[in-house]
């Protein structure tokens, strides 16, 4: 706590090197250490503060995706730190508890720099996450994990050569920082709070034995009710919390193959890495697990956004690395909604390639897909969707309490190779 009374953090984004592979050094980035960075705990209701200390050889910034922020600190590409030089923003986290990242978004260069190891959780707690009865000891029963696949040179080095038409895709997958991760589990559940930090691949997440588990809480926050599935499906930057039970064997969470191609073309589905499959993490349950309570019937109340009440509708089309025809210009605003009035977003894919679509600011409702409403895995606060090629999404927005007239918020694809070429539009909420 400092001197005005707001909690405090301190980040510093440094270079240096990980044994991401056992027996090898890898040069990395990090906050704090050499790779990713702490996970940053507040509460709703809390003032909070940041000294954050560039020491890398380059420019770069500090967003909090998912984050409720005001636009001058949200960290977006406007708001750059200069190698040696401090970022110090500061704000009062007023959102429902979530699981929220931080990762920088110098414009051009977002990929590299996360891809290079920077990235951290941001958790948000409030009453509702509090009070619910979910596995919440955080590294016991409550499980950060964030994934990202990697290439090596045979030398060790980050590999960051041929990326493909999605970005840099690995052929390893690196859970917190490790290659081959396993967790022993000493409890009867286990929620994992599983963020897809890669630049590109998308995951389609389930247990090599195909058992159920709960998707608990999607990126901004619990969903109504816990959600039984045998595979979830996360894109770039998107969160999911799930609850799995253990049996008294080991489980594997694997990265499978996507079923469906993820909804991509046949003909060059591969080239996006979506028939890969990966192991992830081991989970390794002991003796005489400690008990964990049932699940829930019912998790939280999630009060719907009126679509009809909408003042404003946009639409957004997605192809090649644009948006709506143009690519990022960051002297231009796209448009400005007004502060505390519903809008809905018509989002479409026209491309055939993977994309999907992120809102700075804001946790949104997904009103309708193709005109059905959204499966219960997608009917809790996001703010971001997949948007395989031809679907149409309307998505429900409502910005709130913070207005500024000069400084923008972003929209853009969260495949981080498409950000970075501009796949991005900027607005302000006045
Ligand atoms: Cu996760 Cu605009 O970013
Ligand atoms: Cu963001
Ligand atoms: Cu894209």
């Amino acid at each position: 706590v400092d001197a005005a009374g707001a909690r405090h953090f301190t980040l510093s984004a440094g270079t240096g090197s990980t044994e991401i592979l056992a027996g090898k050094s890898t040069a990395t980035w990090g906050f704090n250490g050499s790779m990713l960075g702490p996970t940053i705990r507040a509460r709703r209701g809390d003032a909070i503060a940041f000294t954050i200390d560039n020491g890398l050889p380059e420019a770069t910034t500090v967003h909090w995706h998912g984050m409720h922020v005001p636009a001058r600190f949200d960290g977006g590409p406007h708001q750059t730190i200069e190698p040696g030089a401090r970022w110090e923003p500061a704000w009062t986290v007023n959102q429902p508890g979530a699981t929220l990242w931080y990762h920088p978004h110098p414009h051009g260069s977002t990929e590299k720099h996360v891809y290079r190891g920077l990235a951290g959780l941001f958790l948000v707690d409030d009453d509702v996450t509090d009070a619910v009865n979910l596995p919440k000891t955080y590294g016991v029963d409550d499980i950060p994990l964030i994934i990202q696949d990697k290439r090596f040179t045979p030398d060790g080095a980050l590999d960051e050569s041929d990326p493909t038409d999605i970005g840099l895709l690995g052929d390893t997958i690196v859970t917190n920082g490790i290659a081959g991760a396993h967790l022993p589990v000493r409890t009867e559940r286990v929620r994992l709070r599983i963020l897809n930090g890669s630049s590109g691949r998308m995951y389609n997440l389930g247990f090599s034995d195909d058992r159920e588990f709960h998707l608990v809480a999607s990126d901004g926050g619990l969903l109504a009710a816990p959600v039984p599935l045998t595979r979830v499906r996360l894109s770039p930057g998107e969160r999911a919390e799930i609850v799995v039970a253990m049996d008294g064997s080991n489980a594997l969470l694997r990265a499978h193959a996507f079923e469906d191609d993820a909804g991509l073309d046949r003909g060059d589905a591969a080239s996006f890495g979506v028939r890969d499959s990966f192991g992830i993490l081991e989970l390794r349950p002991g003796a005489n697990p400690d008990p964990s309570a049932a699940l829930p019937a019912t998790l939280a109340t999630i009060a719907r956004l009126d679509p009809e009440s909408a003042a404003t509708q946009r639409s957004f089309e997605l192809q090649w690395f644009m948006i709506n025809g143009a690519q990022m210009d960051m002297n231009r605003i796209d448009f400005s909604p007004g502060v505390d009035t519903t809008e809905v977003w018509t989002v479409r894919n026209i491309d055939d390639w993977p994309h999907n679509f992120h809102v700075h600011d804001v946790q949104f409702q997904i009103v309708d897909i193709d005109g059905s409403p959204p499966p219960a895995e997608l009917a809790g606060w996001k703010d971001t969707v997949y948007t395989p090629p031809g679907v149409r999404f309307r998505l429900a927005l409502r910005f709130t309490e913070y207005t500024d007239p000069t400084v923008p918020y972003m929209y853009h694809c969260h495949l981080l190779l498409h950000e970075d070429q501009g796949m991005m539009g900027q607005f302000l909420v006045l």
